[in-house]
């Protein structure tokens, strides 16, 4: 029997995909067994746990199962298990200290629970709403609510621009959803006076603020800037675009 090997903290996958202890690898190593397909998840960074506090354990379960299981329900593309942890868990957990105590939040987009699950893991203090059309995702996300026990966060299966009108939060997220000329009016109208947009950008989120700039003063977006996040802790930084609406009187 042949094994893939990457270095990992973690072995519950790895009895998942073997199903016999017998035939463990050494302890601390993370398996794929040739040939099955079952995915080769990214090894947990040390700088995780340094991130996620006392909720850890949580966000292990939640990256685990999504690495597991991700790419299978088309939450995630092909190979990216093997950068489960850095491109994805942790280039949303970065985002988590923006968020303000107690704050309401609603997570346009979720899909896999990117990032508005990571953030109901490691916030329990503010509440998260997931709103996603797909119905599988809702499924999903659903799932794994109930699995993680999570008291702060509902998912509501719909378009974001189903909801403006019947009610506000003090924060909207995104990450990948679209670009930011079509996210503005999107989200916009989620938000109370005073409220803060907070979405996760690319490189190019720059010339995405210029082609933009129409959108950002019809609906009256503010105090824009671009936060660079997770130096000195991930290998690549991140980019948040943050942005605070203001209605008139
Ligand atoms: C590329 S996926 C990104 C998912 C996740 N945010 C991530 O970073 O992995 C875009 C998601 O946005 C959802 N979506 C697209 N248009 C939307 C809209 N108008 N309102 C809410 N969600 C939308 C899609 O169903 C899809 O799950």
């Amino acid at each position: 029997m042949r094994w893939r090997i990457a270095d990992t903290v973690r072995s519950r996958a790895a009895r998942a995909v073997t199903g016999a202890s017998s035939s463990l690898p050494p302890e601390g190593f993370h398996v794929k067994q040739e040939g099955t397909g079952a995915p080769v998840i990214e090894a947990e960074p040390a700088v995780a746990s340094e991130l996620a506090g006392d909720r850890i354990s949580v966000l292990r379960r939640f990256a685990d199962d999504l690495g597991t299981r991700g790419e299978l329900l088309g939450l995630i593309g092909p190979q990216e298990a093997e950068r489960l942890w850095s491109r994805h868990v942790l280039n949303c957990a970065v985002l988590a200290p923006l968020i303000a105590p107690g704050a309401r939040v609603a997570d346009i987009g979720t899909g896999g629970g990117l990032p508005g699950l990571v953030l109901a893991i490691l916030r329990s203090d503010a509440h998260f709403r997931l709103i996603e059309p797909m119905e599988r995702r809702c499924a999903w996300l659903s799932e794994q609510i109930e699995t993680l026990g999570l008291e702060n966060a509902e998912v509501l299966r719909g378009r974001a621009e189903e909801y403006h009108g019947a009610w506000e939060v003090d924060i909207v997220t995104a990450r990948a959803v679209t670009a930011l000329r079509k996210l503005v009016p999107l989200t916009a109208p989620l938000l109370r006076n005073g409220g803060e947009m907070l979405f996760l950008k690319g490189v190019s989120v720059q010339s995405e603020i210029d082609a933009a700039a129409k959108a950002l003063r019809a609906h009256r977006v503010t105090e824009v800037e671009v936060r660079e996040l997770g130096a000195g802790q991930l290998d690549e930084t991140t980019r948040a675009f943050r942005a605070v609406v203001q209605r008139p009187a």
